[in-house]
This record gives structure tokens, sequence and C-alpha cells, in this order.
């Protein structure tokens, strides 16, 4: 095959299942383990076998063979799949490489993914459309900590359907003691993650055993080569009869005539004429048109990517799901889930982020932490925080209701990433498992002596006015004078302040980072509710982490928030030491200690900044009346 001939890998890849290529059904599958497994040479192999290759490429194999003289002469498939890492490492393809081959009872695209636990991120988007796993385990070195939580992963994100590929069989002399051993001891741990179907197959990437032809070097071997057991492999992605689901990605309206809904059909077939309920709102229509670039159709099936038009004019949004009108997808904004964290800082209970389902995007919290699940030995450990790589199970609580699935029923609907508010940075990745209907029935109550007519009684325009800064930084000294000066302008005012609040309503948390965001949290939520009481609020915490800071300004209208930086540097700070806590931090007395072994986040845009160093706390307090002056929210 020359390159002109074909660019498989990128124009398959969102192939269906069933596609028109010669009838022929397509298997997706991710193969886990890392190169010192024999995975390349596996891989390469059967791409090779397959004759999946490209001319230039086998012509670039065999001289790369001969010139690095691994194999005698003979062709090192390793260096293909190497060369292919490079062409990766060149940022052709990225993060997961995506490959194609096909024999003729089947099409394949194996997801290639790194396998150190670095790569947790690649290997969960490849499973998270993988029909079925290759597990690679070296005869020599047997089922290691990787290979579970390649396992455990995999099986995570709805993986049934696996190859344990025992390779290098060569090197143990085709030992069917080892194999049998290898094969006992992975099933006993795979025994613990639900109904899996496990092939197992004795192999050797360097000598072909068992892999496109059964091998007489395993006479003891009854089962099928690689190959084969491939082809035989169930789809479960084909059309199983399951009800109609579209998100809207997007909604289209070129003109006053035409509103339609363009997504693609996640699951079941869609046809005109069909009754539709839009969820969440639970809205119901009848599907009009299903148009496409090639015209309109009276059916489109599953997979397909359409835009629908409705017969009713019904308010839907990106991130609805049109579904079946008499098998809807389920709402919810409260969940069970598992996490799969990805990201150096630590998933924090409590820490604001925003969660990715389907089309929908949801403000949310992932606690409390209900435990994180050691991998080798699946057991469930307490947990305050999720660290990089980690996998637990959480509450999952969104800021409005959603259409979902349990991601065992319906990965599209029931898969969701995380997304860190400030930064945009995928952080994690979790799955489903069930709504929880704990505020289901709470619904704010409308209150007739309202925040404006509490404000009003006072004559006065409620804010918060929240100070952050290291500890000694003079947060409280200001504020304190700052509420003098308000007070005897005749103002109504309540100061929180950090010592205090943690000596009352807050002495359950200490200095952790989780702690300190539900600190915050607090703090920020007792602060709204002292401004609908019609108070001006000061604030004096450190808050240290720009995250929280955002989220209690997301609580406030806009110019109710305003934030002073109390900027004082750490030495001068340290200098003052007025509690002693830095001595004690120094000496390793006092641990978390904001500044030295616990971070603190300078805001980027406070409303005022402070500098102590240069001003002393009487005209830093005159400073910042004077803003609130000149904002208008000391006038009524
Ligand atoms: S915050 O980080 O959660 O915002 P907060 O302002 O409530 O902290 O409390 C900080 C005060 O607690 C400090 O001024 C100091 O008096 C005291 N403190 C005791 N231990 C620590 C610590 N490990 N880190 C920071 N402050 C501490």
């Amino acid at each position: 095959m020359t390159r002109e001939e074909a660019n498989r890998p990128h124009d398959s890849a969102g192939a269906s299942t069933s596609s028109a290529d010669g009838g022929k059904s397509l298997l997706r599958f991710i193969s886990c383990g890392s190169v010192d497994d024999g995975k390349s040479t596996l891989i390469g192999r059967l791409l090779y076998e397959c004759g999946a290759l490209f001319d230039d490429q086998m012509d670039t194999l065999a001289a790369d063979s001969r010139k690095v003289g691994t194999r005698a002469g003979e062709i090192d498939y390793a260096l293909l799949l190497d060369g292919l890492a490079a062409e990766r490492e060149q940022g052709i393809t990225i993060d997961v490489a995506y490959r194609y081959f096909s024999t003729p009872a089947r099409k394949f695209i194996v997801a290639d993914t790194p396998g150190h636990e670095q790569y947790t991120r690649n290997m969960v988007t490849a499973a998270s459309n993988a029909e079925l796993a290759m597990i690679l385990v070296d005869a020599r070195r047997g089922v290691s900590v990787q290979t579970r939580r390649h396992a455990y992963l995999t099986a995570l994100l709805g993986i049934r359907h696996y190859v344990l590929a025992v390779s290098k069989m060569d090197l143990v002399d085709y030992d069917h003691a080892v194999f049998d051993r290898i094969v006992a001891e992975f099933s006993e741990y795979a025994a613990g993650l639900g109904a899996l179907h496990i092939s197992a197959i004795p192999l050797s990437g360097t000598a072909g055993d068992n892999i496109v032809e059964w091998s007489p070097r395993t006479p003891w071997f009854r089962g099928k080569p690689l190959l084969a057991t491939l082809e035989a492999a169930p789809s479960t992605t084909l059309d199983s009869g399951l009800p109609l689901r579209m998100p809207v990605q997007w909604v289209c309206r070129p003109d006053q005539n035409f509103r339609g809904f363009a997504g693609t059909l996640v699951s079941g077939t869609a046809r005109v004429g069909d009754r539709v309920r839009v969820q969440p709102s639970g809205r119901t229509s009848t599907i009009a048109r299903i148009v496409t670039f090639d015209g309109d159709l009276d059916s489109a099936p599953t997979q397909s990517a359409v835009t629908l038009t409705l017969a009713d004019e019904i308010d839907i949004g990106r991130g609805d799901v049109i579904c079946a009108a008499d098998a809807p997808a389920l709402t919810g904004r409260q969940f069970e889930a598992t996490v799969v964290w990805m990201h150096d800082a630590p998933l924090l209970r409590g820490r604001e982020y925003l969660v990715k389902l389907a089309a929908q995007t949801a403000t949310a919290t992932l606690s409390p932490i209900k435990y994180r699940i050691d991998v080798n030995t699946l057991e469930h450990q307490p947990a305050e925080e999720l660290g990089l790589n980690e996998i637990g199970v959480v509450e999952l609580e969104l800021d409005r209701v959603v259409a979902f699935e349990p991601y065992a029923d319906n990965r599209d609907l029931g898969g969701f990433i995380v997304i860190d508010r400030l930064t945009d940075h995928t952080v994690g990745a979790g799955m489903l498992h069930f709504a929880l209907r704990r505020s289901d029935n709470l619904h704010w109550q409308p209150i007739d002596v309202d925040r404006h007519a509490l404000a009003a009684l006072k004559r006065q325009r409620p804010c918060v006015v929240w100070f952050t800064g290291l500890s000694g930084a003079g947060k409280s000294t200001i504020a304190n004078i700052v509420q003098k000066q308000l007070h005897a302008l005749g103002r109504h005012t309540y100061l929180l302040d950090g010592d205090n609040v943690r000596l009352g309503i807050n002495k359950d948390l200490g200095f952790s980072d989780a702690d300190r965001v539900e600190n915050i949290r607090r703090v920020a939520e007792v602060a709204k509710l002292m401004t609908d009481a019609g108070l001006i609020v000061l604030t004096a915490f450190i808050s240290p982490f720009e995250s929280e800071r955002a989220m209690a300004r997301a609580l406030f209208a806009d110019g109710e928030f305003i934030e002073v930086h109390v900027d004082t540097p750490l030495a001068v700070a340290e200098g003052r030491d007025v509690k002693g806590l830095y001595r004690k931090a120094r000496s390793g007395t006092l641990v978390n200690f904001t500044g030295i072994d616990s971070p603190y986040e300078a805001p980027q845009h406070p409303e005022l900044r402070v500098d102590t160093t240069t001003l002393d706390a009487d005209h830093a307090a005159n400073r910042i009346v004077e803003y609130l002056q000149e904002q208008g929210r000391l006038a009524f």
C-alpha cells in the first residue's frame, strides 16, 4: 500500500461500527502495556502481517532492521512502532496513536497508549471508546502493579472483553506452567472487577507465535491465536436497540424560518414523525425533518451527525438531550460517581470545578470524597483529596439539573470530564453511577422582606470587602479600622475574622488545602447571607487560593465584591510575627503554614492592593473607605 492509496487512520477513526466498507464490522481496541512488555513488537507484527503498512514504511523497516542488527538480519518489528512513536513526538498524532488495519473478516482500530502511570489521561481517552482491551504481560515478569492498573482502568471505563497477551513466551521456553500462573493471577484480580470475558494467549512477537497462526511450540494451548481472537470478539457498540439520544451540540438558526438542532445520535435511530422528549426540561415534540449536507433523510442511524427540526417551537439550548419520548434519559443534579484524577494539583473536596457531560457544562463540587480505591488491592481508603492518577468515589453536585444515564448504560451520557475553572485544563474524568435525590425536594422559598427591603431600612448598599493576604499581613488590623470608620459614618457592618470564625462555626476545620477550601466556602456563604440581611461585610481570611476567591466573588452581583489584597512580603510578615507562628512553622512544630509549606496565590486583579510597607494601617483603611465612597457604595 502506498501513502497515496490510503490515509487510513484518520479517515477511519470516526467510522461507524456498521459502515459500508464491505459490510465488515469494526472493532476498536486498546493495547495496554509498556514497550518493555513487547508491545511495540507485537503491534508492529500485527500491522505487518495484515498488510497495514505503507510501502515506504516497509522499506525503512527492512533497512533499519539491517542497520540496527538487533535481529540478525531479520525484521525487528519494534523499530516500526518506535518510528511511529517518533512521528507522534513530532506532533503528527496527539496523545493516543490510533492505528488502522484490516483482515478479510474485519476492520480494526487499535489505540496504542503509552503504558506509564503518567499517561493515565491518554489511556482513559482511548479506553472510553474501545470495546476490547489487550493487556500485555511479559512472561518473565508476570502480573505487575501496572497490569492491575490497566485492567482496573479499562474495566472502569466499561470494557468487558479482554485479551491477556502473555508475551515473550520464547524467553521462558514456552513453559505451560508460567503461562498458567500468570493467567490464574490475572483472573483472580479481574474477578474483583465484575463479569469480564478474558481470552488468554501465550505469544511471542519476535518469533511470531500465536499471532496469526497457532504455534506448535505451545502444543498445550487450546485457544485461538491473537488475530482470530480479535476477529471473533463481539462488537458491543453495534446499535442494539437502544432508545434515541442526541445531545444538542449547537442550535442552528440561519434565518427566522429555520431552527435546527445539530448533534450526533449517540444511541438509537431518528425517524421523521418520531415523538421526542427533550431532557432535562421534559418538553415533548415530534421530529419534523432530519437535515444533512446531502439532503433530508427519513431516518438516521446511530452515530450519524444530523440536524433535527421539531414540529413545535420549544425552548432547546446547547447541551439539551433529544430523547425517545417513551424512554427518555434520566435527569439529576447530585450523583455518586467515580473520578480518575489527572492533575498535579489534587482534587479538593468543596472546590468548584466545571463538569462537562455530553454537551452540557455545569459548575460542580465533587465532595465528599467517599473513598479512594487502591488499584492494586481494590481496597477502599478514606480520603480528603485525590492526587494525580488516583481514583475515588465522590458525590458530585452540580449547580443545575442535567440529563444523564449511568455510565454502565450509556458511555456518552454517563461519562464526564472535570475542568479547572481558572486554567481551563482537563483535570479529571469520571463516570456517573446514579443520581442522589437529596435536594430534589428543596425549593428556594421567596421571602417578602427581601434583601432590598432590609438594605433600604438601613439606608445602605450592602457589599463585601474581602481582605486576603498572608498571616500577619495586617488584614485584621486594617479591617478593624475600616469597620470603625464605617461605624462612625452610621453604616451597619459586620467583620468576619479568620481566627474568630475558626473558634466557632469552623472549629472542625484545620489547615489542610481541603479544609481551607471548606473554610472559605462557608465564609463566603455566610457573607452572602449577611449582605442579604443588608449589612456591609468585611472578611479577613488568608484565603490563599484563587479558585475559592473566584467562587466567593461569583456569589455576588457586579460591584458587590471588593477584593483587597493586603500585600505584605513574606519577609516583612515573618519579621513582625505577632503571634509567633512563623517561628513555630520554621522550627517545624507548625505544619502547613501559609508562605512556608503551604501556598499563597496572590490575586491577579484585586479591586485594591494595599502595600503595608509604604502605607500604615490607618492610611490603608482610609484608602479603602475612599474607594467605597468613589464607587458609590456608601451612598444610598
Ligand atoms: S485560611 O487559609 O483558611 O483562609 P484563615 O484566615 O481562616 O486561613 O486562618 C488563618 C489564621 O489561623 C492565621 O492568621 C493564624 O493565626 C492561624 N493559623 C494557625 N495555623 C495556621 C497555618 N498552618 N497556616 C495559616 N494560618 C494558621
